[in-house]
Order: structure tokens, then C-alpha cells, then sequence
């Protein structure tokens, strides 16, 4: 059954996709369009309510404003604006929005004026209730219809509406943490005025992508490549489901991966899933290429390159082969307004098997390009992929290549892959596991002298990494307790031979980079 997603009209806010997700995690499905989208195509959407995000520009600047097609508010469906998405409702339907001496930034308490079906349970009238505002211009002068709903000290029309249109419009964000009752207001809208009932569950996901599958792939080969990370797993299992043997994984084994990690993959895909499996164990041809490899992009370059060679060399072995499954997820295919006055539409793409050649010819399957992250993990545990796997920290594609600074060898993979996982059992039986984003160990270029017993001893450095983070874009090193790191560094040299000096790293990203290369 298709259902009719509520529609997000992007004006170019930085916190758009925010939006999307909280509707989601309401149960309704959503959508982030362009702002400038064709009236036709938003038409084809068949949208039960759209919802107009903030964005930079200024709408009573005609060189930056960026504007929606006005028949939108012809269409009969309840809207609800956010910030430049209110201020654009507001001038389009002959209200005033005017500049403001300055901006608004940051925390702000609203006052309810009125009783309103879609308000949250406790926003009662008189009520105060907090909220995040971001803006420069400010409605100054409402129009016809509409009401006051909510009012702070610096927005008089912080939050307003008109009834009879099913028009609802706020100038603080709903979508962010720091709005506490944001979601509940959001979902508010989405069933008191659009009157719609929750639709969107990760479990009717699933039953309807595997008939998309069944119907697009027929009785075609389709291969994926495994990584051991999440979202190639779930398109993999989610594949498997819809295609069964029609299916089959390739995973190649660099030689630079984590402590056991080709034993898992395989016997979680293979032996228990009962995938087909081409586990291709290539970490002799990767260490070779590496020798005497030092630059950290030089490496990038050489394992990508690499990796994908052997990929193709085993698709082919594999033969007649259709399809390519990826496991690229929503935030990387949204379509977005381009803002600073250019109204074209700019297409962010990001292929997880970055550039396999064209020459292969394969169409591709991607089941999750609709999904977002956590939708993704929920869709896996959905498939019987177990909570650790779910929640295991991200691994870059390179793997421990750029966590040797220098030249990589087969013994410093093997001390460092050993160092790694006594500090990952650590963390899991101190319980940090899962408030950390990322952590991991690295191998210092470098040998320190120390004493062992009675000896002189001369090994490397391992570097233990741990930060807090929410998308990777910035990071901040994780206050461990001393104790919990004196105990590691105890643990590794007494269970790791060839290190015997442990240090901490405790620089934020920026400066640092979370990776040492
Ligand atoms: P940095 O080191 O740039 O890392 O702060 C941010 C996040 O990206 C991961 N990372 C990579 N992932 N290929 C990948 O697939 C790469 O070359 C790569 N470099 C960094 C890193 O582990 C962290 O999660």
C-alpha cells in the first residue's frame, strides 16, 4: 500500500532533516522536497499536511528570498510553518514581516494565549513553556484570519494560526531537543488538524520493500559487498528475505580489520543467516600494495583502488550478474533548496562502495535510500541482527591502515588489533561502551624504552582514542575516569606483546580529526 507522505518544503534550514525524523518517529512517513519544488510534483505527492522548514534567506529581501508556488496554500491541506517557513506563510498571505535590529538566538520561553486542539498536554492557557528560537526577521503584522497562540517577550507572534485554513505557523523550531515538547507539537499538528493516523512503522517498511525488491530485481543475480558495519548488513538481510540465493555477499577481508572479524561475519552471515558468502581473504595482496607506504592519502587511495579491483574480480567470478545492492540512506539522496540566491537544486550523492566501474554495468538496488540512520538499526533488529552488532561503534573503510601512522606491516596490525580488543572489552565491561560515539586504539611509529621485570624494555606506543559525538562532524574526547585508564593501560601491556606505553588522546574535533590519519 503506498502511503501519502506528509510533506517537508525545504527552505534550506541546517536542521531540516530534523523535522523529517521527528514525524517519523511519530509514525507518519515523510518527505524533504525543495522548496522550489514544481507545483505539479508536489500535486503528485498527494501530501495529507506539508510543512514549511526555516531556512537562511530573508523573504522581504526579493534578491535571496526563496519562495515556495503560492497555489500551495490553495490546496485545501492543513500547513504548518517553521521560522522562514511562518515568515514566507505570513507574506504570501498578505501579513508583514519585517527586518529585526538583531537576531534571536537560543533559548525562550513562549506564553500560551489560547486553548488549541494540537497544543502538547501541558501547554495549557497561561502556561510558559520553553523553547528554541534562531531568527533575524520577525512577522510584525498578521494576516486576515489568523490568531495569536502563543507570544515570548521578543516575538509577539511566536506562534500563530488560522483555524479555518488549518494554517499553523511558529517562529521558534519545533524539530530540535532544546524545544522539549517540539515533537509532541509536531505530532499535534499532524493528527488533531490533519486528522491522520500513525502509518509508518519500520516492521510495514520492511513487508513493503521486499515486495519493491521481489518486483524490481525479478529473477536477477544481485551481489553486495559486506562490510560488517550496519547498513550493509541490514540491505544484505533484508535481501536475502525478498531474494533468498538470487543473492550474493562479498566480503573482502583486508587484512586490516578488527580482532576477529572475518570469523564473525562469516558465521553470522553464512552459517547462521544461511547467506551466500564470497569471503575473499586478500589481506596479503593489501599489505603488499601498502609496503613501504607511509602517506596516509597515498593509502586511502591504494586500499580504495584495491578493494575495488577485487571486487570486481569476484563479480565477474560469480558471473551474469544484475544488480548491485547498496546500502545508501536517506540523508545522502534529500534533494535541497541551494541557498545564497541560486535557485537551482543541488543532489548530494554518496555511493557506499565508493565507484565501482562503470564498465560493470550493474544496475542498482537500494533498499534503505528512504531510511534514516536509526531507522536503519531499527529495520535491523526487525531482521534478527543482534543489539551488539546494532549498536557497534563506525569503522572507517580503510580500518587500521589509518590507525598506524607510518608504514603498516603485518605484526603492527597484529599488536594493534590485540590492543583494540582489550580496550573494547574494557569499555564493555566498565558499561561505556554505549555512551561512547567511537573508540579504538592506535599504533604509534614510535618505540619508548620501559622496564619489564628485571629487563630494559623498547616497544611502541599505543594511543587510545574515545569520543562523544553526534554525526562525526565534531567530537569531544571522553572523560574516562583515571582509574577505568590505568586499568587499560595495565591490561594492554600485560596482554599485548610489543607495547609498552599506553597514552590518551584528549583533543576535540576540530582541531584533531577523530581518526590519527
Ligand atoms: P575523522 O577522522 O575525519 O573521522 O574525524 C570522522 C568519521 O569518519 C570515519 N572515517 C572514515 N570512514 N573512510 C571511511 O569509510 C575513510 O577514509 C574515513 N576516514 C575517517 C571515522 O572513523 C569517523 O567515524
Amino acid at each position: 500500500m503506498k502511503i501519502n507522505p506528509v510533506l517537508i518544503l525545504d527552505f534550506g534550514s541546517q536542521v531540516t532533516q530534523l523535522i523529517a525524523r521527528r514525524i517519523r518517529e511519530c509514525g507518519f512517513y515523510s518527505l524533504i522536497v525543495p522548496a522550489t519544488l514544481d507545483f505539479e510534483k508536489i500535486k503528485e505527492h498527494n501530501p495529507p499536511a506539508i510543512i514549511l522548514s526555516g531556512g537562511p534567506a530573508s523573504v522581504i529581501d526579493e534578491t535571496q528570498a526563496i519562495h515556495a508556488d503560492k497555489r500551495i496554500l490553495e490546496m485545501g491541506i492543513p500547513i504548518f510553518g517553521i521560522c522562514y517557513g511562518q515568515q514566507w506563510m505570513v507574506h504570501s498571505l498578505g501579513g508583514v514581516v519585517e527586518a529585526g535590529q538583531s537576531r534571536e538566538f537560543g533559548k525562550s520561553f513562549i506564553d500560551i494565549n489560547t486553548q488549541e486542539a494540537l497544543l502538547p498536554q501541558a501547554w495549557e492557557k497561561g502556561t510558559k513553556h520553553q523553547v528554541w528560537m534562531s531568527h533575524g526577521d520577525h512577522v510584525a503584522k498578521l494576516p486576515k484570519g489568523f490568531e495569536v497562540i502563543a507570544a515570548s517577550s521578543g516575538a509577539p507572534f511566536a506562534f500563530i494560526g488560522n483555524r479555518d485554513k488549518n494554517f499553523y505557523a511558529v517562529q521558534f523550531h519545533p524539530e530540535v531537543v532544546h524545544t522539549p515538547d517540539g515533537a509532541e507539537l509536531i505530532k499535534g499538528f499532524l493528527t488533531q488538524c490533519a486528522g491522520l493516523i500513525p502509518n509508518w512503522s519500520v516492521h510495514g517498511f520492511k513487508e513493503q520493500a521486499i515486495g519493491q525488491i521481489r518486483k524490481q530485481v525479478g529473477t536477477g543475480k544481485v551481489i553486495c559487498g559486506l562490510s560488517g558495519g550496519v547498513d550493509s548488513s541490514v540491505v544484505a538481510r533484508l535481501l536475502h528475505e525478498a531474494i533468498g540465493d538470487q543473492l550474493t555477499c562479498i566480503f573482502v577481508d583486508t587484512g586490516l580489520l578488527r580482532l576477529g572479524e572475518g570469523e564473525q561475519v562469516e558465521r553470522l552471515f553464512k552459517e547462521h543467516f544461511k547467506i551466500r558468502l564470497v569471503h575473499v581473504r586478500a589481506e596479503q595482496e593489501f599489505l603488499s600494495a601498502l609496503s613501504g607506504v607511509s602517506d596516509p592519502e597515498q593509502k586511502r587511495k591504494i586500499i580504495g583502488g584495491l578493494f575495488i579491483d577485487i571486487f570486481e574480480r569476484e563479480a565477474n567470478k560469480i558471473g551474469d550478474v544484475d544488480y548491485l545492492a547498496q546500502g545508501t540512506l536517506y540523508p545522502d539522496v534529500i534533494e535541497s533548496v541551494a541557498v545564497h540566491g541560486d535557485a537551482a537544486v543541488t543532489i548530494k550523492s554518496h555511493h557506499n562502495v565508493g565507484g565501482l566501474p562503470e564498465r560493470m554495468k550493474l544496475k542498482l538496488v537500494e533498499p534503505v535510500r528512504m531510511l534514516f540512520k536509526d531507522e536503519v538499526r531499527a529495520l535491523g533488529r526487525e531482521l534478527g541482527l543482534d543489539e551488539a552488532f546494532i549498536k557497534r561503534h563506525p569503522f572507517p573503510g580503510p580500518g587500521l591502515a589509518i590507525r598506524i601512522p607510518g608504514e603498516i606491516t603485518k605484526e603492527k596490525c597484529d599488536i594493534l588489533r590485540k590492543a583494540d580488543a582489550v580496550y573494547l572489552d574494557a569499555l564493555h565491561k566498565a558499561g561505556l561502551y554505549d555512551a561512547i560515539w567511537q573508540a579504538f586504539a592506535v599504533l604509534l611509529p614510535v618505540q619508548t624504552v620501559g622496564v619489564m621485570g628485571d629487563g630494559r624494555s623498547y616497544e611502541y606506543v599505543c594511543g587510545l582514542r574515545a569520543v562523544t559525538s553526534v554525526d562525526g562532524m565534531t567530537a569531544e574526547a571522553y572523560p574516562f575516569d583515571a582509574h577505568f585508564l590505568t586499568d587499560v593501560a595495565t591490561r594492554i601491556i600485560n596482554e599485548v606483546h610489543g607495547v609498552n606505553r599506553v597514552v590518551y588522546d584528549i583533543t576535540s574535533k576540530p582541531p584533531a580529526t577523530i581518526e590519527w590519519e
